[in-house]
């Protein structure tokens, strides 16, 4: 698969990780009685956990495409790539805080976009990596 490829992959799939965060928000926001929207939550569970491997694996694909922390001059990953890792299980224990900590729901609609712009500016800048 292209590296073009894979980044469209990575894209659908942040989208569909923002979706996914946004409709979990929303549904702790209304709040309701234990097991009141169980389908809904499950699906939005489904697609936040499908979006985080596709991302991850599409991430990972772009890198080899770029040979980005392999091949005979791997010099490791660079570090934001390790910045990038970071976000990425952040994206994944909120869905887990959403779902526990109501009261966190409406500070998604700030958090998601914040640590979205720093792994785009991390992917785009790619801050201390020798060359940039
Ligand atoms: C394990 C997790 C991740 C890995 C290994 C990874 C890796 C990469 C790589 C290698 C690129 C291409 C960079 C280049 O062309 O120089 C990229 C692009 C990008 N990544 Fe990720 N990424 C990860 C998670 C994320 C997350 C969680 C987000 C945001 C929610 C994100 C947002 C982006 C964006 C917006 C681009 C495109 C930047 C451009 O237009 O050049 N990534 N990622």
């Amino acid at each position: 698969m292209s590296y073009e490829f894979y980044k469209l992959l990575h894209l659908l799939c942040i989208l569909g990780l923002c979706c996914g965060l946004g409709g979990m928000a929303i549904l702790a926001l209304l709040g309701g009685a234990e097991g009141e929207h169980k389908q809904l939550r499950k699906v939005l569970m489904i697609v936040h956990g499908v979006a985080l491997l596709v991302i991850f694996v599409a991430g990972f694909g772009m890198m080899a495409r770029k040979g980005i922390g392999i091949g005979a001059s791997n010099t490791g990953w660079p570090p934001w790539i390790f910045g990038k890792f970071g976000i990425w299980m952040a994206f994944g224990a909120l869905a887990a805080f959403v779902k526990r900590k109501a009261g966190l729901a409406t500070h998604i609609f700030w958090i998601v976009p914040l640590l979205g712009a720093i792994a785009a500016y991390l992917a785009i800048m790619h801050p201390g990596a020798p060359g940039g």
